[in-house]
């Protein structure tokens, strides 16, 4: 007689046919940076994560290393923004100095940035804009001094998210003709508009001024387009697609998992975060259970990194499991 149970006695059993297995060292921690000295600024809507100043940033760094990180996604917040988004290509801009810092005193860490402008303007959208339009074209251009900026100052990985078309290509020519050949990009091809980004601009206080990010991100209730943007940014030059946010498009994942070979690259995003945390925090469900549930789907639908705000806490949850305590 068949019997499914009959391999689910044990937890030894379970373990040796258990089929996805999530490997810490995978995920990919956020950070948010902040000018000035001695800042480490709490962010209302996601308990347990901060803006650092570099200072505090490179302490965290070191705590984050030490647990076996080897990887983190960084925002820039400056202090001045302006409709052209000066500070972040500037050579002086907060991202540029902290990724200076970060690759002098961890050479082997993977320094990922991401490219928008919706952190450095004043009108908090992702483009420039024209008659009060998200010129695509127009902002190319500066996506591909602020990939330079970057990878001058020491990026491994640039990871543009703001969804204008071509701006893979952009970066790709602008990052060759300067020589940054090894330097990767990691596209976040595949990034719908989303409520779940909410805590998000909370934290990098880049809400829009007026409208949404509708005529630039995806339509959440469309799926092929997900195949043809993917499709488009390999052809352009992207190394990484990524697909964003992750727990409710599962779906996505899987469907470009299918079709294209490229690593997959998953971001559970702030609302995904925030609402875990909320919960365990009333107590209402289990943290490391629900986050440990949550990241082992999104990798059984077929991402091979996620990017995550747990990620840290993953590590030292896993390290406690090592140790036996
Ligand atoms: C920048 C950007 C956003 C996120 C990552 N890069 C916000 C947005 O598009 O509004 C969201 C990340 C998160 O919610 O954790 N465009």
């Amino acid at each position: 007689m068949k019997r499914f149970r009959r391999l689910r006695t044990s937890q030894a059993l379970r373990t040796l046919v258990q089929e996805t297995y999530l490997n810490p060292q995978q995920l990919i921690q956020p950070f948010f940076v902040i000018e000035g000295a001695k800042k480490k600024e709490t962010i209302e809507a996601m308990p347990g994560i901060y803006r650092y100043s570099v200072d505090l940033l490179l302490k965290e760094l070191e705590d984050y290393t030490r647990l076996g990180g080897q990887a983190g996604l960084f925002f820039g917040i400056p202090d001045s923004k302006d409709p052209l988004a000066k500070e972040s290509y500037s050579k002086s801009g907060i991202m540029q100095r902290a990724i200076a810092a970060i690759k002098k005193k961890f050479p082997h860490f993977i320094v990922i940035t991401d490219i928008c402008l919706c952190g450095y303007t004043d009108h908090g959208h992702c483009g420039l804009i024209h008659n009060k339009k998200i010129d695509n074209d127009k902002t190319l251009p500066i996506l591909g001094k602020m990939a330079v900026a970057q990878a001058e100052a020491g990026a491994d990985i640039v990871a543009p998210s703001d969804m204008m078309d071509f701006r893979v290509k952009q970066i790709r020519e602008d990052l060759d003709k300067n020589g940054l050949t090894d330097v990767a990009i990691m596209s976040y091809a595949v990034k719908y508009a989303s409520s779940f980004y909410g805590p998000f601009r909370d934290a990098l206080h880049s809400t829009p001024q007026f409208g949404d990010r509708k005529s630039y991100q995806m339509d959440y209730a469309n799926k092929r387009e997900a195949l043809k943007e993917a499709k488009q940014d390999i052809e352009e030059g992207a190394d990484f697609i990524m697909v964003k946010p992750a727990l409710a498009y599962l779906d996505i994942i899987a469907l470009l998992r299918e079709h294209i070979l490229n690593p997959i690259v998953a971001y559970s995003v702030s609302g995904e975060y925030s609402m875990i945390k909320a919960a365990a925090q009333k107590k209402w469900i289990n943290e490391q259970d629900n986050v440990t549930e949550s990241l082992t789907a999104i990798k059984r639908a077929g991402a091979d990194l996620i990017i995550t705000y747990y990620a840290k806490d993953m590590l030292k949850w896993n390290k406690l499991l090592a140790d036996g305590s």
